[in-house]
């Protein structure tokens, strides 16, 4: 396994690959790797002849006051699950190679951003828009695969990827919980042990809200107001949203269908989780 810190040389091992007539997987990610991670990269082990995974902590999608200096790092045991997963090429640019001295381009997409954690977070999808635009650029990727955790992030690459008519298939993954619920996040390092048994409440929430659904409560308020309760009972949680929205234009809904997904975004002490899922059993 090759760990590639130049754009240059990475396009040369992209072109290599290519000529050969040979596909690529990409997984990208800001690194600290967890299971949830791994789980894409095993996806992309399948799906391409060589699998690419980056890590960059990308800063322009961090807003001022949140932990982009705190995020948690560590190439060197990355490197190692990366190998046992069988990735071919690390690709872990420097900022300034990303973002040289008169940078002045940045990618929008509007609409969808405009809700959930684009309202909480001015300016993070923006951010998340430019860096994978580059990095799909730079390493032209047949696929891309992203957890869908992040179910507003997978929704704006979607969109983007179809608006800009990028060559590239996007594929969304389930999410990765431990064994408790909780669902798998680089961020989770920063919780106590007290914080992780609070941490419960989203998956909890997503648990009580689908049994309501079940036993026929269809108003999203109701459903909100009862979650709300729920979280509120916990000493160090701090609601940021709870919204039970379209799963395609994640615009608020009033009653639940089969559309319906329920986010979530609460502060647990430091770290701000965010968690989500289909409200009615599927057929
Ligand atoms: O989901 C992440 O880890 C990041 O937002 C991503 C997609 C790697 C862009 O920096």
């Amino acid at each position: 396994m090759n760990i590639i810190k130049s754009i240059d040389e990475m396009k040369q091992w992209v072109a290599t690959v290519r000529i050969a007539g040979e596909t690529i997987s990409f997984v990208p990610t800001m690194g600290f790797l967890h299971q949830g991670h791994l789980s894409l990269l095993d996806e992309g082990r399948k799906r391409g002849d060589k699998l690419v995974l980056s890590i960059f902590v990308n800063p322009t999608q961090f807003g001022q006051g949140e932990d982009f200096e705190d995020y948690p790092r560590g190439l060197e045991q990355d490197s190692q699950l990366a190998q046992q997963a069988g990735v071919d090429v690390i690709f872990a640019p420097e900022a300034k190679q990303m973002y040289p001295s008169g940078y002045a381009t940045y990618v929008d997409v509007e609409g969808i951003t405009n809700t959930l954690c684009g309202t909480s977070r001015p300016g993070h999808f923006r951010g998340v828009c430019t860096v994978v635009s580059k990095l799909f650029n730079i390493v032209q990727p047949h696929n891309a695969i992203f957890g869908s955790k992040d179910f507003q992030q997978l929704a704006v690459i979607k969109r983007m990827t179809l608006d800009l008519n990028l060559p590239v298939e996007i594929i969304g993954m389930p999410i990765f919980r431990e064994a408790d619920g909780l669902a798998m996040s680089s961020r989770n390092v920063y919780l106590s042990p007290d914080q992780r048994k609070q941490a419960l409440v989203l998956s909890r929430s997503l648990q009580r809200a689908k049994e309501m659904v079940s036993s026929g409560e269809t108003g999203c308020d109701v459903i909100i107001r009862q979650l709300k309760m729920l979280i509120e009972q916990q000493p160090d949680a701090r609601i940021d949203y709870i919204q039970i929205c379209h799963q395609l234009t994640l615009e608020d809904q009033t009653h639940v269908d089969a559309d319906s997904v329920l986010l979530l975004a609460v502060y647990v002490g430091k770290p701000r989780l965010i968690d989500n899922g289909f409200l009615q059993a599927e057929s």
